[in-house]
């Protein structure tokens, strides 16, 4: 990366692919899983070395509840088991970790995890590593709604991203999906409003930094209007 591209503040990733990953090597769908999580970890460190403020990973949908229960269950405890292990890394890299979501549907014991990483590491001030977690942005929308209305506020756009989970973050500057499919997915929808898209080939597992670095070059080649001329 040199040092003459402009970091976007904030990166957004659809980590698709894990499964299609995992059956390409005759492995168990679990295993992508698996594989992908360190795939977290190495670009979350990659970002916060390079000055990335945000990163906002899709980690668990408000559909993905609709998986086979044990694909489900395993996804539950290796975000836990993640969560866990990582504690060390976030507070040794200066990262600090948010999650976004409707919380309330998991086990006390994740929530309670998840709870005390973002309690842990909120005086972080390098990257913040938000997760989506049974996030869904139609769900997080009608959310700040409810939310507008019991505080009896105007219907403003501040007001209403003030009531969004992603309240205090910036819009999303570069939206990447992985492993070939081309659609948004009922994420960040709001956010994503101004976001420069990239959509690869790739599994999440194999995804790179280097793909990362190729991405940042190409979004600083595109001229961002704004709706402006
Ligand atoms: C999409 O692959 C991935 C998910 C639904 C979950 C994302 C989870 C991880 C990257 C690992 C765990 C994350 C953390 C933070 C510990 P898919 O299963 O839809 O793949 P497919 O489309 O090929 O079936």
């Amino acid at each position: 990366m040199t040092n003459e591209l402009k970091i976007p503040t904030h990166i957004a990733i659809i980590m698709d692919g894990n499964g299609r990953w995992a059956k390409s090597k005759g492995l168990k769908r679990t295993a992508g899983h698996e594989e992908g999580a360190k795939v977290v970890r190495s670009i979350t460190k990659y970002c916060n070395n390079i000055g990335v403020k945000f990163l906002t990973l899709y980690a668990f949908s408000t559909e993905n509840w609709k998986r086979p229960k044990l694909e489900v269950e395993f996804l539950m405890k290796l975000l836990d088991k993640y969560l866990k292990n990582e504690l060390e890394v976030y507070l040794k890299n200066n990262v600090r970790f948010k999650a976004i979501g409707d919380l309330s549907r998991f086990s006390k014991k994740l929530q309670e995890t998840i709870k005390t990483t973002e309690e842990k590491t909120s005086k972080s001030t390098g990257l913040t590593q938000v997760l989506a977690l049974n996030y869904g942005s139609k769900d997080e929308i009608i959310r700040a709604i409810k939310k507008l209305n019991e505080k009896a506020l105007d219907v403003t756009e501040e007001n209403l991203e003030s009531c969004l989970d992603t309240a205090g973050i910036p819009d999303v500057d570069i939206m990447i999906r992985t492993s070939g499919e081309v659609r948004l997915s009922n994420y960040l929808l709001w956010q994503n409003a101004y976001a420069e898209m990239f959509f690869t080939q790739t599994y999440w597992p194999d995804f790179t930094k280097h793909e990362l670095d190729d991405i940042i070059s190409d979004f600083n080649s595109r001229e961002r209007r704004f709706g402006a001329i």
